[in-house]
């Protein structure tokens, strides 16, 4: 199968216009089962180390995002220490927990058996799991639905919470979905000058 330059273009357009989406742009409409199955099916057309498919996902319900929104909070409040220096960090809307209509835990499964291609690098399953996460990602945006990553929060913490206590499930990720009210036209934190963006020739090594 061959693809035309308008699709290409389109997905091009969706890579560049995907935003991590927080509370402050959230609205209350539900994402459908059927919009949620997409999303997911495309996390599973992701490349993952000898074809593994190590990925697993909690869909969180509403008891435990509460507790995982208290969970933040307090994780939030003590990174503070962290970026003294830049007091802007403090009043930063960092996720969407509570705003969103979805949140999702993905999880890494460990292997029991040896896994082609992870011989000697055995964070490869790890990140064909965030191979996972960018596809559902760009899915969602292609759907017009947002999607915030947020990792303040400790491992331990959130695996209690969705009591999940298993040694053979890592936490990986804590994604917030929902219909947004805007998608930003750049990255918040380009706005906002915490970090300057990059170009192609700063990257090459
Ligand atoms: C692994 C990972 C963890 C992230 N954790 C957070 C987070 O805890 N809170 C947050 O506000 N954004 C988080 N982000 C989103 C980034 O801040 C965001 O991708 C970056 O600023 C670029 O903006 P954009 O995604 O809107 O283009 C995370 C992104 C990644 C890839």
């Amino acid at each position: 199968m061959k693809f035309t330059k308008k699709e290409l273009n389109a997905l091009e357009k969706i890579i560049a216009s995907r935003r991590d989406v927080r509370g402050n742009s959230f609205t209350s409409k539900k994402i459908s089962q059927k919009k949620l199955n997409r999303i997911l099916n495309a996390a599973l057309h992701a490349p993952s180390v000898g074809y593994s498919q190590p990925w697993r996902f909690v869909i969180v319900d509403d008891k435990q995002k509460h507790k995982v929104y208290k969970h933040f909070k307090n994780s939030f409040d003590k990174s503070k220490l962290k970026f003294r220096d830049r007091p802007v960090y403090n009043s930063l809307k960092l996720e969407g927990i509570k705003e969103s209509n979805i949140n999702i835990a993905v999880y890494y499964k460990k292997p029991k058996k040896n896994v082609l291609g992870q011989t000697y690098m055995k964070r490869t399953g790890e990140y064909s799991v965030v191979c996972a996460i960018l596809n559902m990602w760009l899915t969602a945006r292609a759907m017009n639905i947002g999607m915030g990553w947020v990792s303040i929060l400790k491992p331990k913490k959130v695996n209690k919470i969705l009591d999940i206590n298993k040694k053979e499930y890592k936490f990986i990720g804590y994604l917030c979905f929902g219909y947004v009210k805007e998608f930003y036209d750049e990255p918040e934190f380009k706005t906002i000058k915490w970090n300057k963006t990059n170009k192609i020739k700063d990257c090459i090594l």
